[in-house]
């Protein structure tokens, strides 16, 4: 028999570390009850011991990109709780390649995840969300999908696709009381920036972000949040950069901006 939970429900893709986690976090803080989706089953489940909340927390092993698999954890999601009310696509992978030297296979795992995973989810919670008031749908992105750059061909490419996904579904949900954002993140310190971002590429951001720093995983965690809750019930299919700065930046040549700081 499903039950109704008498909180809200907020799911979160990706939710087992880094930004996802930080979210999940966020949400059980403001009273919410979340299910964390993850295809990382080990680290998903030091998560589930670590947060040691039976009622509040729902961890579910799922891949995003596979539609079985998101009916599956969408229908367990509705069994536990009967009701979802937010919505995060932050499940994500990135493989930072030159053009040439990305394969198929790569490109496809990056497409897949970013993409497809955040039209399955949306289309898989939609319904849930339809039987109570609406809700809140936010997309986590990426500078990356704002600002092209070397070695992106598959993300930056995944989160721009992402950008333009977000205002589709914003204009086509909005009528039914669904409204959809989505976040553009500058770069936070996570496993996957770690990964990705050599110490050359740390001193760069640095110098050429006007806040001169990474973003916290709380820092995006708190932008969600505000996506999600009734103080943004008039903000409907927006791109949030959450960057210190950076998109603003255009040719921001650290050169200058030393020179602008020393006048
Ligand atoms: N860290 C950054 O600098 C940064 C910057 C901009 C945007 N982002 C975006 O923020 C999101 C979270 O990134 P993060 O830094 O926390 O990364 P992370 O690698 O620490 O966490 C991503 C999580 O997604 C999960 N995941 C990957 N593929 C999945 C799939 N197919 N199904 C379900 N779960 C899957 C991983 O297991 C992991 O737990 C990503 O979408 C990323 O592109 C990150």
């Amino acid at each position: 028999m499903t039950t109704h939970s008498s909180k809200p429900v907020a799911v979160i893709t990706g939710g087992a570390r880094g930004i996802g986690l930080a979210i999940g976090k966020w949400f059980l803080a403001n009273g919410y009850c979340i299910a964390l989706l993850d295809i990382d089953q080990q680290t998903l489940s030091k998560t589930e011991a670590a947060l040691a909340l039976k009622e509040e927390v729902l961890c579910l092993h799922c891949d995003v990109s596979k539609p079985e698999q998101v009916d599956a954890a969408v229908a367990q999601i509705d069994a536990k709780y009967g009701r979802i009310d937010a919505l995060i696509n932050n499940a994500g992978v990135a493989v930072f390649k030159p053009i040439g030297q990305t394969t198929f296979a790569e490109w496809r795992h990056v497409l897949s995840t970013n993409l497809d995973g955040t039209f399955l989810c949306s289309q898989a919670c939609v319904p849930l969300m339809l039987k109570g008031k609406g809700g809140s749908i936010v997309n986590i992105a990426s500078i990356s999908g704002l600002r092209a750059s070397t070695l992106r061909v598959a993300y930056g490419t995944s989160k721009a696709a992402l950008i333009q996904l977000t205002k589709q579904q914003a204009v086509e949900l909005g009528s039914v009381g669904i409204r959809v954002n989505v976040i553009a993140p500058g770069p936070v310190d996570t496993d996957m920036a770690k990964l990705v971002h050599s110490v050359a590429i740390r001193s760069d951001y640095y110098d050429t972000i006007p806040l001169n720093r990474y973003g916290t995983t709380e820092e995006i965690a708190q932008v969600a949040g505000f996506l999600c809750s009734a103080a943004a019930s008039y903000v409907n299919g927006q791109v949030l950069a959450v960057d210190g700065g950076f998109e603003a930046t255009g040719v921001g040549l650290p050169t200058l901006r030393r020179d602008a700081n020393a006048a």
